[in-house]
């Protein structure tokens, strides 16, 4: 498959994900072994120097927030890898998950090293229950191996991992939700400021940081900045792994190089569409991702290329519907599943997702109109400008690209 790259994903299939040896015998821990000889401000140079971006969703630079949580003092601070990848159609960390778990912690403590974190969470979410025992033999190993305890590696630093599962929310992939529910809260978002980065878990500074972003740092050391810069394109660069599904002959998840097309992603990647339908829309993100018509799938995959054109990355998951895929009928179901998940905490969200429900039920049922279309946008701005935490913000994108890019197709 011409269009795939092999580098975070690289020992994916190649080691027993049990054996730490194995991990090792590829050269697993060898980043690590670096990086703790190394100057911490120059492994963050080399961080920043890549280009990487948070895969969580947001995109945020990753080596200036760990410059940022450096700089915030504490003898105890805390690192959690976020595994709770809660995003409908994103399944990306699981592959990390499932067949190379050590590399999370070898990330988790380059990060706990660099930013002077002294214990550590693995959150993953509960539907992934099947994959908890190996993030627990990782740690197990790892402690066994001296890559975890106390002065590791001769370096001077203590940290140890705990791997804590969720309860099944989707509002718990929200960095203040997400610690809420460790300290055995209801998960409901925090208010920032203060912000995470400087009292999060048991007011600890902390950092919460995304499956993908950790399996990356070691990368990065291992292959150099150049290398992993060398892909992609002028504002997102390196690889980014795809959850790929829908209409498509062939999905799964796959590794590409920022810069390939939406088009090539369906077709070279996918495999085409199922039973040779021609392609209507997708939406990129998850569900709280925008929808994007078929006669824009020669975008490229990037950051900026995607912003521009009111669309965005995210977490990298792209659900590719046909034309037997009713689009009010679709948008439907997604808030059905924000009214669900919404924790209620606020106002706009709670109300502005049920509202919408029920105008799109009209539209989807045949007895909406223009009228009801309009109504449902002002309820996903006044969500977008008002609501709470990220979830209330992002869930408006997929009322709000449809509505702008494909009106016509709503209401038939
Ligand atoms: C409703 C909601 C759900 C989220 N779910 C996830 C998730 O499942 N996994 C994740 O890594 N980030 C998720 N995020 C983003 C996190 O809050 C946070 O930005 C991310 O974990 C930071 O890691 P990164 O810098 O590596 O991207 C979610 C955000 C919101 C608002
Ligand atoms: S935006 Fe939604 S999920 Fe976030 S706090 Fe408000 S009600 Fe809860």
């Amino acid at each position: 498959m011409a269009k795939t790259v092999s580098m975070l994903t690289e020992f994916f299939g190649k080691y027993d994900p049990m054996s730490i040896e194995a991990y090792m015998d590829l050269g697993g821990f060898k980043a690590l072994e670096e990086v703790v000889k190394s100057n911490k401000e120059d492994t963050i140079e080399i961080i920043k120097a890549s280009g990487l971006r948070g895969r969580g969703g947001a995109g945020y630079p990753t080596g200036v927030k760990l410059e940022q949580s450096a700089a915030v003092p504490g003898d105890r601070k805390v690192v959690i890898c976020n595994a709770d990848e809660g995003e409908p159609g994103t399944f990306k960390d699981r592959q990390f998950l499932e067949f190379d778990p050590f590399k999370i912690v070898e990330g988790m403590v380059m990060s706990a090293f660099l930013m002077g974190g002294t214990e550590g969470y693995i959150y993953i979410r509960e539907e992934y229950a099947h994959l908890h025992h190996l993030s627990i033999n990782a740690v197990e190993k790892a402690r066994e191996k001296g890559f975890l305890g106390n002065n590791i590696l001769g370096s001077g630093m203590s940290f140890d991992i705990r791997v804590f599962s969720g309860a099944g929310a989707y509002v718990c992939g929200e960095g203040g939700a997400l610690i809420e529910s460790i300290e055995g809260k209801q998960g409901k978002p925090r208010r920032k400021p203060p912000y995470t980065k400087q009292c999060g878990l048991w007011q600890l500074p902390t950092l919460v940081i995304n499956v993908e972003t950790l399996a990356a740092l070691p990368t990065i050391i291992n292959h150099g900045a150049d290398e992993y810069a060398g892909m992609g394109c002028a504002d997102s660069k390196g690889t980014k792994v795809i959850s790929l599904s829908g209409k498509v002959n062939k999905p799964g998840a796959y590794e590409v190089a920022f810069g390939i097309t939406l088009n090539e992603i369906i077709n070279d990647l996918g495999g085409g569409m199922r039973d040779g339908s021609t392609p209507n829309f997708l939406q990129i993100g998850g569900a709280s991702g925008p929808i994007i018509p078929a006669d824009k799938f020669n975008l490229k995959l990037c950051y900026q290329e995607l912003w521009d054109n009111g669309f965005d990355v995210g977490s990298g998951a792209i659900v590719v519907a046909d034309q037997t895929t009713d689009l009010a009928d679709y948008l439907h179901t997604v808030y059905e599943f924000f009214e669900d998940e919404s924790c209620g905490k606020c106002t706009p969200c709670r109300e502005g997702n049920r509202q919408i429900v029920i105008l799109l039920h009209k539209v989807a049922h045949g007895t909406g109109s223009q009228k009801d279309l309009d109504l449902a946008v002002r309820f996903a701005n006044h969500m977008k400008g008002t609501s709470f935490c990220g979830l209330g913000k992002t869930a408006p994108a997929p009322l709000l690209t449809a509505v702008k890019n494909m009106n016509s197709d709503l209401l038939k």
